[in-house]
Order: structure tokens, then sequence, then C-alpha cells
């Protein structure tokens, strides 16, 4: 059998999607947690996970550029088969997404296409929406833009306020990234170009756990 997927995490703030990520790699490890904030509350969580971190701020760089350049080359020593940015509030620079490339995602709390950028909860609210969630996509160049791989929905209530929607969003989160890495791992779930592949079992797992993943062309096998 073959032996687990690295996996490096990259993250800002509090890793609530780290967690998940751990508490249930199952074809994967989380061997790295990289940031650029050494403050981060995700840094903890990776510690009470035994996974080692490393975070280097901005402040010890000329340029915000060298400061990305530096994150991404300290992360190499893991040897990561794949890089899973959860909440990494920092745009990603082109040569990294190009040696990258297909093994790099990141989850965003909306239906992508919809709702790129921040603040995805208020303004899905602002817009009347009737459906929200979350999505995990390749990371390309743009903000948000790369190809979507899965996505979980949620039905927006009269009565949620951003929080109330950001909270019901993130439990889906949970559930949804984990599933795409172990599925990814696996090779259930892959890369060929800008087009995802998924193997029809994995076709099957989505539709039962209740995730959307893209229909617009036929499954890899027959
Ligand atoms: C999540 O809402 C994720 O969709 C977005 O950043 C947030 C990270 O939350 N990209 P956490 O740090 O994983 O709790």
């Amino acid at each position: 059998m073959s032996s687990l997927t690295r996996v490096v995490v990259l993250l800002s703030g509090r890793g609530s999607n780290l967690q998940s990520l751990c508490r249930n790699a199952h074809a994967y490890q989380v061997v790295g947690v990289a940031s650029n904030v050494p403050e981060a509350v995700g840094l903890e969580v990776a510690r009470s996970f035994d996974v080692p971190t490393l975070a280097l701020p901005r402040a010890g760089f000329a340029t915000v550029h060298e400061q990305k350049a530096a994150i991404f080359a300290a992360l190499e020593r893991w040897e990561p088969d794949l890089l899973v940015l959860a909440g990494y509030m920092q745009i990603v620079p082109r040569a990294v997404i190009e040696q990258w490339w297909g093994k790099m995602l990141n989850i965003h709390p909306s239906l992508l296409p919809e709702l790129p950028g921040l603040d995805t909860h208020a303004r899905a609210i602002a817009e009347g929406k009737r459906w929200h969630g979350c999505s995990v996509h390749l990371v390309d160049a743009g903000i948000d833009t790369g190809p979507v791989i899965a996505q979980a929905r949620v039905a927006v209530q009269r009565s949620d306020t951003p929080a109330t929607l950001a909270a019901r969003v993130l439990t889906r989160e949970h559930k949804l990234y984990p599933w795409v890495v172990n599925a990814w791992s696996r090779g259930a779930i892959s890369v060929d170009a800008r087009r995802i592949q998924y193997s029809d079992e994995a076709r099957i797992e989505a539709q039962a756990l209740d995730f959307i993943i893209p229909t617009d062309h036929a499954p890899s096998s027959v």
C-alpha cells in the first residue's frame, strides 16, 4: 500500500479547519503548518496535534514578496505532496502557483463563482441569496478563481445574521475539506490540466454526503 499523502497546511487565523483536517486524516497526514502570523491560534491547534509549525512574520523581511517566498521555501523541509490553504490571508506568489499547480487547494466560504473575496456571509444576506456555502478549489493566479473541486450548500434563513450563517457554513467546511483531501490522497479526485476528475466512488460518496461536484463532464471511468 502506498504511504500517506504528506499535507502541509497554511493558515493565518484560528485554525478550525486545520483541527478538522487533523481529526479526519485517513489517507493523508498533516506533516507541517506554516503561517505568516506567529500569534495565529491555528499554530496552537497544530501543536496540540504534535504537528510541527513555522511562522515567518512580515516584520522579518524587507518586502512582503520576500516574506511570502521565504514561507513557501521553508515549508519544503516537510516534503509536502499537497499544500492546503485554510484561512491563509496572503496572495500566493505566481511562481509558487505554477510550481504547485494541481497540488494546492483552498477553501472559500461561498458557492464559487459567486461571492469571491471577503465578507461573503454578510454579502450573501445583503444580496438576498437563498443558498450559500463553501467551495474547495484549486489555487490559480486569481482571487478565488481556480477550478472548483467540491462544494457544500447551506440554506440562508430569514433570521440569519452574518455570524449565524458563518457558523453553519463552517460546520460544512469541516466536513468538506477533509473529504476532499482524503479523496485526493486516495487518487479518487485527480487533476488533468484544469479539469478535475472523480472516480465513481468519489461521486457516490459526494452524493451521500450532500456535496456538490461539477457535473459538466462525464465520470472518468466507464
Ligand atoms: C474559513 O471560513 C475559510 O473558508 C476561509 O477562512 C476561514 C478559516 O477559518 N478561507 P479557520 O481558521 O479554519 O477556522
